[in-house]
């Protein structure tokens, strides 16, 4: 048996390696073919995504960023409009509402999820509220019953965020098919992750999807003819290849991911001082990302990483509170939810592949730091 003496927070190499054979035959023959752009491994890549999620057209884009940019115009967003999203996301949740146009009003999360909190969604919407979009965060889906309740009362639309979510579960539905359009990100470390940057747009609307497939090729359907204004934002050939090899499996490694999360559930249930996560009734989590808080966190992250753990957090500051979307308006202190649990908040190593030595390493190491 070998002894572990350092852990990374993420471990791409096991899943590339179960898929190396295959991803190597389809760039072959992508590279047989020299057809870069599109082509039927994009098609096939967005239906067989389609056919998984159970419902709604998938349209691939270049990144999750613009996915879900693409989405909000798809569905008619624009200047004007203001947008909810949590404060505690990963910033592109914000920048894809501001480069729509939109004007981004923060809500703050649930204590225990951490999960958009549909209380603080009541207090920010106005008669300007033009969509909210829940993030499914860490792995598991944000309330999206509660935020529908909403949207339906005002007349909003509701967009969600899963690109942390690539198979979870709410209700028995999937992660991006509850929503009016989504988008997600196929980024490498994404439960459903690429060997590069890629990103889709998912919708039940045949005439949204159609709008968010010109969008991203600048406006235009047929070569030449830009019926609206645009830009570049296109699924990579390439990048298709793994996620069909990828989403295949799936199923399989978000299972491992579970048994890696209940083994975390298990060794820590006598570590004091460390708070584990919770799952949200009716929710099959697929754990992106395995996230406790502890108090001193900052102190606790470092002697991790020092001892070779590689932890981390996500995110450190609240989006409301970041240079770039400060407003003059926004006071420390408006999500306290959200701010306290950024200064909390420590992602443990999980991957498809981890070894319950690993886990053990990373427990043993957490219970002498804190
Ligand atoms: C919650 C969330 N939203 C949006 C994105 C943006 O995706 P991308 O990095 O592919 O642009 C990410 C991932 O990076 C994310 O975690």
């Amino acid at each position: 048996m070998t002894t572990v003496t350092a852990v990374p927070l993420v471990d791409l190499g096991w899943q590339r390696d179960q898929i190396a054979a295959e991803v190597q035959d389809g760039w072959d023959a992508v590279l047989a073919r020299t057809s870069f752009v599109g082509g039927p491994d994009v098609a096939a890549f967005e239906q067989e995504y389609a056919e998984y999620l159970g419902s709604g057209h998938v349209v691939g884009t270049a990144n999750g960023t613009d996915a879900l940019e693409v989405a909000l115009r798809a569905l008619g967003v624009e200047q004007g409009d203001e947008v909810v999203v949590p404060a505690n996301t990963f910033i592109a949740t914000a920048e894809a509402v501001r480069r729509a146009g939109a004007t981004v009003v923060f809500a703050d999360v649930d204590d225990a999820t951490l999960l958009l909190d549909p209380a603080s969604v009541e207090a920010a919407v106005t008669d300007r509220t033009r969509a909210i979009i829940p993030v499914h965060l860490f792995g598991q889906m944000a309330p999206v019953d509660a935020i529908r309740r909403i949207t339906d009362r005002i007349g909003a639309l509701l967009v969600e965020d899963a690109a942390q979510s690539q198979g979870a579960r709410r209700h028995g539905l999937c992660a991006g098919t509850l929503g009016d359009a989504a988008g997600t990100s196929f980024y490498p470390g994404k439960n459903l992750g690429a060997f590069g940057d890629a990103g889709a747009t998912i919708t039940p609307d045949a005439e949204v999807a159609r709008r968010a497939r010109l969008l991203g090729q600048h406006g235009s359907l047929v070569k030449y003819q830009h019926e609206a204004f645009g830009f570049n934002s296109r699924l990579d050939t390439l990048q298709a290849v793994v996620l069909r090899a990828k989403l295949r499996r799936l199923d399989a490694w978000n299972e491992l991911r579970r048994e890696a999360a209940a083994r975390y559930d298990a060794l820590l249930a006598d570590v004091p001082g460390v708070r584990p996560p919770a799952t949200l009734d009716g929710n099959e989590h697929v754990w992106h990302l395995y996230v406790v808080r502890v108090a001193d966190r900052d102190r606790v992250l470092a002697e991790l990483n020092a001892a070779g753990v590689g932890a981390g957090i996500h995110y450190p500051v609240p989006v409301h509170l970041t240079a770039a979307f400060r407003a003059p308006a926004v006071l420390e202190g408006s999500f306290p939810v959200a701010e306290a649990a950024a200064k909390q908040i420590l992602s443990l190593p999980l991957y498809p592949g981890i070894t319950l030595e690993q886990q053990e390493h990373v427990v043993a190491t957490l219970r002498a730091v804190v």
